[in-house]
């Protein structure tokens, strides 16, 4: 029986990342256990960020490591952003909590309850976690 092809269809080409801008490798996947993180630099816009990737039930999500109360790093105790039994990121500096998995801040300062923090495209390849800087203007760092 010969083997099937699958035509590239719209959808396949849609749900790929973008592919005019370059791609970093972050780290294997193996290394970041659910529950884990690790940080990173990325150049973006112009600068270079330091950015953070977890490990959420399974899935990796990444963010600019910026707080959205006050543009500062979230882990003044470094690489430390799980909170709650790993159910929420928390910024060390006032307590913000985020959802994991979409970024929202749910808990904390006003100013910041509401916002996003800044997602980080990931692309997953053959065990690899490569990041792609976002396309959209993020808040510059105090
Ligand atoms: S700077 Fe993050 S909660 Fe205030």
């Amino acid at each position: 029986m010969p083997a099937q092809t699958r035509k590239r269809s719209r959808t396949d080409a849609a749900a790929r990342p973008p592919t005019t801008t370059r791609r970093y490798l972050v780290a294997r996947a193996e290394e970041i256990a659910p529950g884990q993180s690790r940080k990173f630099i990325l150049p973006i816009q112009g600068a270079d960020e330091e950015c953070f990737v977890i490990n959420f039930r399974g899935e990796f999500h990444a963010y600019v490591n910026r707080c959205r109360h006050i543009p500062i790093a979230m882990d003044w105790v470094d690489n430390h952003f799980f909170a709650e039994g790993g159910r929420y990121l928390m910024c060390q500096t006032h307590g913000a909590l985020y959802q994991p998995d979409s970024g929202e801040c749910l808990a904390g300062p006003a100013g910041a309850c509401g916002k996003f923090l800044f997602r980080v495209p990931l692309q997953i390849e053959r065990g690899l976690i490569f990041a792609h800087p976002p396309a959209a203007p993020i808040e510059r760092g105090l």
